[in-house]
Protein backbone atom coordinates (compact mmCIF):
# COMPACT_ATOMS: atom_id res chain seq x y z
CA UNK A 1 0.00 0.00 0.00
CA UNK A 2 1.83 3.77 -1.00
CA UNK A 3 -0.29 6.29 0.66
CA UNK A 4 0.60 10.33 1.41
CA UNK A 5 -0.40 11.84 4.66
CA UNK A 6 -1.09 15.43 5.28
CA UNK A 7 -2.58 17.78 7.52
CA UNK A 8 -1.61 20.67 9.77
CA UNK A 9 1.06 21.05 12.02
CA UNK A 10 0.42 18.52 15.37
CA UNK A 11 -3.16 17.41 13.12
CA UNK A 12 -1.72 13.82 14.10
CA UNK A 13 0.28 12.39 11.05
CA UNK A 14 3.21 11.40 12.71
CA UNK A 15 1.15 9.26 15.14
CA UNK A 16 -1.48 7.75 13.23
CA UNK A 17 1.38 7.30 10.42
CA UNK A 18 3.63 5.04 13.16
CA UNK A 19 0.04 2.85 13.80
CA UNK A 20 -0.53 2.88 10.10
CA UNK A 21 3.14 1.52 9.42
CA UNK A 22 2.88 -1.11 12.47
CA UNK A 23 -0.38 -2.42 10.70
CA UNK A 24 0.38 -2.67 7.19
CA UNK A 25 4.17 -3.18 7.49
CA UNK A 26 4.71 -0.18 5.84
CA UNK A 27 8.03 2.22 5.17
CA UNK A 28 7.66 5.15 7.32
CA UNK A 29 9.09 8.39 5.40
CA UNK A 30 8.67 11.56 7.47
CA UNK A 31 10.28 14.37 5.53
CA UNK A 32 10.13 16.54 8.69
CA UNK A 33 12.49 13.59 10.58
CA UNK A 34 14.21 13.20 7.73
CA UNK A 35 15.16 16.91 8.00
CA UNK A 36 15.60 17.40 11.34
CA UNK A 37 18.26 14.11 11.35
CA UNK A 38 20.33 15.79 8.87
CA UNK A 39 20.47 19.36 11.13
CA UNK A 40 21.16 16.73 13.76
CA UNK A 41 24.41 15.25 11.75
CA UNK A 42 25.09 19.19 10.41
CA UNK A 43 25.27 17.78 6.91
CA UNK A 44 25.72 20.22 3.99
CA UNK A 45 21.98 19.74 3.14
CA UNK A 46 21.44 20.02 7.32
CA UNK A 47 22.88 23.40 7.93
CA UNK A 48 20.88 24.20 4.61
CA UNK A 49 17.49 23.58 5.83
CA UNK A 50 17.96 24.35 9.62
CA UNK A 51 17.25 28.71 9.11
CA UNK A 52 13.87 26.89 7.48
CA UNK A 53 13.30 24.45 10.48
CA UNK A 54 13.70 26.88 13.19
CA UNK A 55 11.82 29.78 11.40
CA UNK A 56 8.55 27.25 10.80
CA UNK A 57 8.89 27.82 7.02
CA UNK A 58 8.81 25.26 4.53
CA UNK A 59 12.22 23.59 2.90
CA UNK A 60 12.54 24.73 -0.95
CA UNK A 61 10.95 22.08 -2.81
CA UNK A 62 13.77 20.91 -5.07
CA UNK A 63 15.68 20.00 -1.87
CA UNK A 64 12.89 18.29 -0.18
CA UNK A 65 11.81 16.61 -3.78
CA UNK A 66 15.41 15.05 -4.04
CA UNK A 67 15.27 13.98 -0.84
CA UNK A 68 12.19 11.94 -0.56
CA UNK A 69 12.77 10.55 -4.41
CA UNK A 70 16.33 8.78 -3.32
CA UNK A 71 14.74 7.31 -0.59
CA UNK A 72 11.50 5.85 -2.62
CA UNK A 73 14.13 4.75 -5.08
CA UNK A 74 16.29 3.38 -2.35
CA UNK A 75 13.96 1.85 0.24
CA UNK A 76 11.56 -1.39 0.33
CA UNK A 77 8.78 -0.52 -2.09
CA UNK A 78 7.56 -3.66 -2.34
CA UNK A 79 5.95 -3.51 1.21
CA UNK A 80 4.77 -0.32 0.62
CA UNK A 81 5.00 3.08 2.52
CA UNK A 82 3.38 5.94 4.30
CA UNK A 83 4.95 9.57 3.57
CA UNK A 84 4.05 11.78 6.56
CA UNK A 85 4.22 15.50 5.55
CA UNK A 86 4.81 15.06 2.32
CA UNK A 87 3.96 16.70 -0.28
CA UNK A 88 3.10 19.99 1.14
CA UNK A 89 2.64 22.03 -1.97
CA UNK A 90 1.50 20.75 -5.64
CA UNK A 91 4.82 21.02 -6.99
CA UNK A 92 6.21 18.31 -4.56
CA UNK A 93 2.59 16.73 -5.32
CA UNK A 94 3.56 16.94 -9.43
CA UNK A 95 7.10 15.81 -8.51
CA UNK A 96 5.48 12.57 -6.93
CA UNK A 97 3.11 11.41 -8.89
CA UNK A 98 6.69 11.35 -11.59
CA UNK A 99 8.82 9.59 -9.90
CA UNK A 100 5.94 7.35 -9.05
CA UNK A 101 5.69 6.94 -12.86
CA UNK A 102 9.08 6.65 -13.53
CA UNK A 103 8.73 3.40 -10.59
CA UNK A 104 5.76 1.80 -12.19
CA UNK A 105 4.01 2.68 -9.47
CA UNK A 106 0.59 4.89 -8.55
CA UNK A 107 -0.40 5.72 -4.94
CA UNK A 108 -3.69 4.20 -3.01
CA UNK A 109 -4.96 7.01 -1.02
CA UNK A 110 -3.77 10.99 0.32
CA UNK A 111 -5.10 11.39 3.93
CA UNK A 112 -5.81 14.32 5.09
CA UNK A 113 -6.55 14.60 8.93
CA UNK A 114 -8.30 17.62 9.48
CA UNK A 115 -8.10 19.44 12.92
CA UNK A 116 -9.21 23.04 14.07
CA UNK A 117 -6.14 25.47 14.74
CA UNK A 118 -8.23 26.45 18.23
CA UNK A 119 -6.85 22.44 19.02
CA UNK A 120 -3.42 22.78 17.42
CA UNK A 121 -1.68 25.00 20.05
CA UNK A 122 -2.22 22.23 23.12
CA UNK A 123 -1.21 19.67 21.19
CA UNK A 124 2.05 21.37 19.91
CA UNK A 125 3.04 22.56 23.28
CA UNK A 126 2.44 19.26 25.01
CA UNK A 127 4.22 16.99 22.60
CA UNK A 128 7.48 15.42 23.73
CA UNK A 129 9.94 12.59 22.01
CA UNK A 130 10.63 9.55 23.25
CA UNK A 131 14.71 9.57 21.51
CA UNK A 132 15.41 5.79 21.99
CA UNK A 133 11.80 4.48 20.69
CA UNK A 134 11.13 7.43 18.11
CA UNK A 135 7.58 7.03 19.98
CA UNK A 136 5.51 10.61 20.77
CA UNK A 137 3.78 11.58 23.64
CA UNK A 138 1.65 14.29 24.84
CA UNK A 139 1.69 15.05 28.71
CA UNK A 140 -2.29 15.06 28.72
CA UNK A 141 -3.61 13.46 25.91
CA UNK A 142 -0.99 10.66 25.59
CA UNK A 143 0.70 9.88 28.63
CA UNK A 144 4.01 8.78 28.86
CA UNK A 145 4.94 6.50 31.40
CA UNK A 146 6.79 8.08 34.98
CA UNK A 147 10.18 5.77 34.47
CA UNK A 148 10.34 7.70 30.83
CA UNK A 149 9.74 11.20 31.73
CA UNK A 150 13.43 11.96 32.28
CA UNK A 151 14.72 11.27 28.43
CA UNK A 152 11.64 12.82 26.78
CA UNK A 153 12.57 15.54 24.51
CA UNK A 154 10.69 18.35 23.20
CA UNK A 155 11.46 20.04 19.62
CA UNK A 156 12.99 23.37 19.45
CA UNK A 157 10.24 24.59 16.62
CA UNK A 158 7.28 23.31 18.79
CA UNK A 159 6.63 26.93 20.65
CA UNK A 160 4.18 28.95 20.53
CA UNK A 161 5.46 31.72 17.68
CA UNK A 162 7.32 29.11 15.56
CA UNK A 163 3.81 27.42 16.04
CA UNK A 164 1.82 30.50 13.97
CA UNK A 165 4.38 30.55 11.04
CA UNK A 166 3.78 26.93 10.61
CA UNK A 167 0.44 27.05 10.59
CA UNK A 168 0.29 30.10 8.40
CA UNK A 169 2.70 28.27 6.08
CA UNK A 170 0.84 25.34 6.11
CA UNK A 171 -2.84 27.33 4.71
CA UNK A 172 -1.10 29.01 2.46
CA UNK A 173 0.13 26.06 0.33
CA UNK A 174 -2.22 23.45 0.89
CA UNK A 175 -5.34 23.60 -0.77
CA UNK A 176 -3.90 23.15 -4.28
CA UNK A 177 -2.59 19.90 -2.57
CA UNK A 178 -5.89 18.81 -1.97
CA UNK A 179 -7.86 19.83 -4.97
CA UNK A 180 -5.04 17.59 -6.68
CA UNK A 181 -5.73 14.63 -4.87
CA UNK A 182 -9.50 15.01 -4.48
CA UNK A 183 -9.67 15.39 -8.19
CA UNK A 184 -7.90 12.01 -8.55
CA UNK A 185 -10.31 10.51 -6.60
CA UNK A 186 -7.49 9.47 -3.71
CA UNK A 187 -8.57 12.11 -0.88
CA UNK A 188 -9.61 10.57 2.47
CA UNK A 189 -10.37 13.08 4.91
CA UNK A 190 -10.97 12.31 8.25
CA UNK A 191 -11.48 14.33 11.42
CA UNK A 192 -8.83 14.15 13.62
CA UNK A 193 -10.40 16.06 16.84
CA UNK A 194 -10.99 12.77 18.92
CA UNK A 195 -9.01 10.67 20.41
CA UNK A 196 -6.28 8.57 18.50
CA UNK A 197 -7.79 5.68 18.47
CA UNK A 198 -10.45 6.65 17.04
CA UNK A 199 -9.04 8.81 14.16
CA UNK A 200 -6.77 5.74 13.62
CA UNK A 201 -9.69 3.42 13.74
CA UNK A 202 -11.86 5.42 11.09
CA UNK A 203 -8.70 5.68 8.64
CA UNK A 204 -8.41 1.71 8.63
CA UNK A 205 -12.23 1.64 7.83
CA UNK A 206 -11.47 4.31 5.08
CA UNK A 207 -8.92 1.97 3.79
CA UNK A 208 -9.98 -1.48 4.06
CA UNK A 209 -12.66 -0.30 1.23
CA UNK A 210 -9.25 0.29 -1.14
CA UNK A 211 -7.81 -1.62 -3.36
CA UNK A 212 -4.54 -1.47 -3.75
CA UNK A 213 -3.03 0.19 -7.33
CA UNK A 214 0.10 -1.50 -9.28
P1 LIG B 1 7.08 18.06 10.44
O1 LIG B 1 7.98 17.36 11.36
O2 LIG B 1 6.40 17.30 9.37
O3 LIG B 1 6.07 18.93 11.30
P2 LIG B 1 4.53 19.32 11.12
O4 LIG B 1 3.94 19.13 9.78
O5 LIG B 1 4.46 20.68 11.68
O6 LIG B 1 3.80 18.23 11.90
P3 LIG B 1 4.15 17.78 13.34
O7 LIG B 1 5.26 16.77 13.30
O8 LIG B 1 4.34 18.97 14.21
O9 LIG B 1 2.79 17.13 13.82
P4 LIG B 1 2.02 15.82 13.43
O10 LIG B 1 0.89 16.16 12.51
O11 LIG B 1 2.97 14.73 13.01
O12 LIG B 1 1.37 15.49 14.84
P5 LIG B 1 1.80 14.43 15.96
O13 LIG B 1 1.32 13.08 15.58
O14 LIG B 1 3.22 14.58 16.36
O15 LIG B 1 7.90 19.23 9.68
C1 LIG B 1 8.74 20.09 10.42
C2 LIG B 1 9.36 21.12 9.48
O16 LIG B 1 10.14 20.46 8.47
C3 LIG B 1 8.37 22.00 8.70
O17 LIG B 1 7.95 23.11 9.45
C4 LIG B 1 9.24 22.40 7.48
O18 LIG B 1 10.13 23.42 7.83
C5 LIG B 1 10.03 21.14 7.20
N1 LIG B 1 9.37 20.22 6.26
C6 LIG B 1 8.86 18.98 6.55
N2 LIG B 1 8.33 18.43 5.46
C7 LIG B 1 8.48 19.33 4.45
C8 LIG B 1 8.10 19.34 3.08
N3 LIG B 1 7.43 18.32 2.53
N4 LIG B 1 8.41 20.43 2.34
C9 LIG B 1 9.10 21.47 2.87
N5 LIG B 1 9.47 21.54 4.18
C10 LIG B 1 9.16 20.46 4.96
O19 LIG B 1 0.83 14.94 17.15
C11 LIG B 1 1.12 16.17 17.80
C12 LIG B 1 0.82 16.02 19.31
O20 LIG B 1 -0.59 15.80 19.48
C13 LIG B 1 1.52 14.80 19.93
O21 LIG B 1 1.91 15.11 21.24
C14 LIG B 1 0.43 13.70 19.95
O22 LIG B 1 0.61 12.81 21.02
C15 LIG B 1 -0.84 14.53 20.09
N6 LIG B 1 -1.95 13.94 19.37
C16 LIG B 1 -1.92 13.28 18.17
N7 LIG B 1 -3.14 12.89 17.81
C17 LIG B 1 -3.99 13.32 18.80
C18 LIG B 1 -5.40 13.21 19.00
N8 LIG B 1 -6.19 12.58 18.11
N9 LIG B 1 -5.92 13.78 20.11
C19 LIG B 1 -5.12 14.41 21.02
N10 LIG B 1 -3.77 14.53 20.89
C20 LIG B 1 -3.22 13.99 19.78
Amino acid sequence: MRLVMIGAPASGKGTQAHRLTRHYDLDHISTGEMLRAEEARRSELGLVVESYLKRGQLVPDSLVVKLVGERLTHNHLAQGFILDGFPRTLNQALALDKALQELGQGLDAALLIEVPDSAVLERITGRRADPETGRIYHLKFSPPPPEILHRLEQRDDDTAEVMQARLDTYHECIAPVVAHYRERELLIAVDGTPAPEVVFQELLGQLSSLNPRG
